[in-house]
């Protein structure tokens, strides 16, 4: 049987390269923080693969996506265990856009820091007297620039990023900027609006495009799970101060409440967690998992 190595283990990701195409491998690693905790969260990894695959389902009329498979079965021999299960997606493998095409429905997190400071947000004027959290009249693109390990990302104008882009994909940085403004926006409206008639807003989120073969735009990477995205409960929602985060808000207060006990997690707090991302997905996708 043939072995494979991940060319890359990203913070909660693993992938693996088939020459022709890539595999996604979800784990069940948390984040909080800015720090990976020592303890997994018992699927979390195979939650946000198929709530990533009823996304990529959900816009496909809207643009192509770079889903071949999330059956394993689709995948050589030794992607063929228990571990890979339902944690697995085979994709196209695409030239990345290097930019995070981030869309704010909401003005919470950098948005309302740079917000505060100047009254927009990467070149884009909002209305005065906003509150944290608030509903914006219209959601608003808002890319950054991916750095690498370790650097923060940077947010950019739409000029800045075309000049960006334009280095990867030479006579084709304003096109490609434009086009994915526009799927971002409308893959948002959709998707937002679906999310929060079943009582989930979805703050804002973060996708990432390639270009196919063909110069076709598709939709890659992982698509609005809570790993790529800040999802409230609708009830309760209220603006004027921050909101509980969906999935992490019971990790994240217990961390502040014992900052003396390291990145580990006891057992009870894992439990509800785990509760959390099985509730988002089974909410959000009318499916038990
Ligand atoms: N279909 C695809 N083809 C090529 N690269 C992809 C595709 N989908 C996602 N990627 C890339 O795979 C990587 C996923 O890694 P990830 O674990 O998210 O780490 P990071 O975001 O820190 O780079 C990203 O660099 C992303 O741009
Ligand atoms: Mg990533």
């Amino acid at each position: 049987m043939k072995e494979y190595k991940p060319f890359k283990s990203g913070k909660v990701r693993e992938i693996y390269d088939l020459d022709d195409s890539l595999v996604l491998v979800a784990t069940d690693r948390i984040s909080a923080f800015d720090h990976i905790l020592e303890n997994d969260i018992t699927d979390k990894g195979a939650i946000l693969t198929q709530m990533s695959k009823f996304w990529f389902d959900f816009t496909s009329d809207i643009l192509p996506n770079h889903v071949l498979s999330t059956d394993t079965a689709d995948l050589p021999e030794f992607f063929q265990k228990p571990e890979f299960q339902g944690r697995t997606t085979k994709c196209r493998k695409l030239r990345m856009i290097p930019m995070e095409c981030i869309v704010r429905g909401y003005i919470t997190g950098s948005g309302w820091e740079s917000y505060q400071e100047n009254g927009t947000v990467c070149g884009i004027k909002l209305p005065a007297g906003l509150q944290e959290s608030q509903q914006l009249p219209e959601p608003i693109f808002t890319p950054s620039t991916k750095a690498e390990l370790g650097d923060h990302d940077e947010n950019v104008t739409l000029e800045q990023g075309a000049a960006c882009v334009e280095k990867v994909f030479p006579g084709h940085g304003q096109e490609y900027v434009e086009k994915i403004r526009d799927y971002t926006i409308a893959i948002y409206k959709k998707c937002a609006e679906y999310a929060k008639s079943k009582g989930i807003i979805i703050a804002d989120t973060k996708f990432e495009f390639g270009v196919d073969e063909e110069g076709n735009i598709v939709i890659g990477d992982e698509m609005l799970t809570p790993d790529s995205s800040r999802f409230w409960p609708l009830e309760g929602y209220e603006a004027g101060h921050g909101q509980p985060s969906y999935d992490k808000q019971f990790v994240r207060d217990w961390l502040k409440a014992n900052p003396d006990k390291g990145y580990k997690l006891p057992q009870d707090i894992i439990d509800k967690t785990i509760a959390k991302y099985k509730e988002a997905y089974e909410v959000l996708t009318g499916k038990k998992f």
